[in-house]
């Protein structure tokens, strides 16, 4: 092909990947290929902006390693990460939100009622919930794998100041489906800023800030997995995530500790308390 021109290079382009043997494979290549030289085409993409953006793609891969991917960072400020879980969520289920670069599969297993406080300050809050099927029947032995910063926005898995198990914990919900933790209200915090990815936020003039949240995995045997986080209903970045995290149904009021609430047996009377409720959907044929 020697008479490659502006105008027939994206049809030459379609047509190359045209023999991929999977059809899924060479849809989605052509597909891009169409949306990418149309986005080139549309903003009149100089030589200098092309060169920058290698440039930039560069830098994330030097900054990345095994435990920072500045790519999925890319994908969470523009949308991309949380198009796809919307995109994908799975009706009747809790909703999703992002998982988020500092989760560990490897937190200490609690005991219902577990008090995670320690040597941390803050405000301290007692959480608790049921793990529910579809049909509303609990679901006991269910897992809540939940992971939170701390008062200073801090993750103990990026902070070397924190023990490495700080402020995340496994739990096996009761028989009736129920778990129950006291730990500290996190803080907001902001997306990693020294890489590339950063640099554009700050370029945009765009708030790196998230709302301080909590993260949960929440499993059970026979269910459908689901990531997601609980957000709150006073924080000032509640409605201006970096990442686009936020959606209604996770956004919650902390209420004050009534003196009759919660499990008994506890450690100490928390200041304020959040109940959450999860469903797992049922994977099919184990219904
Ligand atoms: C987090 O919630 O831990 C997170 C999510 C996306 C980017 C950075 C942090
Ligand atoms: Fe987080």
């Amino acid at each position: 092909m020697r008479d490659i021109t502006a105008d027939n290079i994206t049809e030459a382009v379609q047509q190359a990947w045209g023999n991929a043997p999977d059809p899924r494979l060479r849809h989605v290549l052509q597909r891009l290929t169409h949306h990418v030289h149309a986005f080139v085409r549309e903003v009149g993409l100089t030589h200098e902006e092309w060169l920058s953006t290698i440039d930039f793609l560069w830098h994330a891969g030097q900054i990345s390693d095994d435990k920072r991917n500045e790519f999925a960072l890319l994908s969470d400020v523009m949308g991309v990460t949380s198009l796809v879980d919307l995109l994908n969520a799975t009706p009747g289920a809790t909703i999703g939100s992002v998982l988020g670069p500092f989760y560990s599969d490897d937190s200490p297993t609690v005991p219902f009622g577990a008090d995670l406080v320690k040597d941390n300050e803050g405000t301290t809050v007692l959480v608790t919930g049921v793990v529910r099927d579809t049909a509303g029947k609990p679901i006991p032995g269910a897992i809540v794998d939940m992971w939170q910063t701390d008062a200073k926005g801090e993750y103990a898995t990026q902070d070397a100041a924190q023990d490495d198990e700080n402020l995340r914990c496994k739990q096996e919900c009761d028989d009736e489906g129920r778990y129950a933790f006291t730990t500290v209200e996190p803080a907001p915090y902001t997306i990693p800023m020294d890489g590339p990815v950063g640099a554009v936020v700050a370029a945009a003039g765009r708030s790196p800030w998230r709302p301080s949240h909590f993260h949960f995995i929440v499993k059970a045997e026979r269910h459908k997995p689901i990531v997601t986080e609980i957000f709150f209903a006073h924080d000032k970045f509640v409605d201006n995530d970096a990442v686009f995290g936020v959606r209604d149904p996770l956004v919650r009021k902390l209420d004050a500790m009534r003196d009759d609430d919660g499990p008994s047996g506890l450690e100490r009377r928390p200041d304020k308390r959040l109940d959450f409720d999860f469903t797992l959907v049922p994977l099919q044929g184990n219904a």
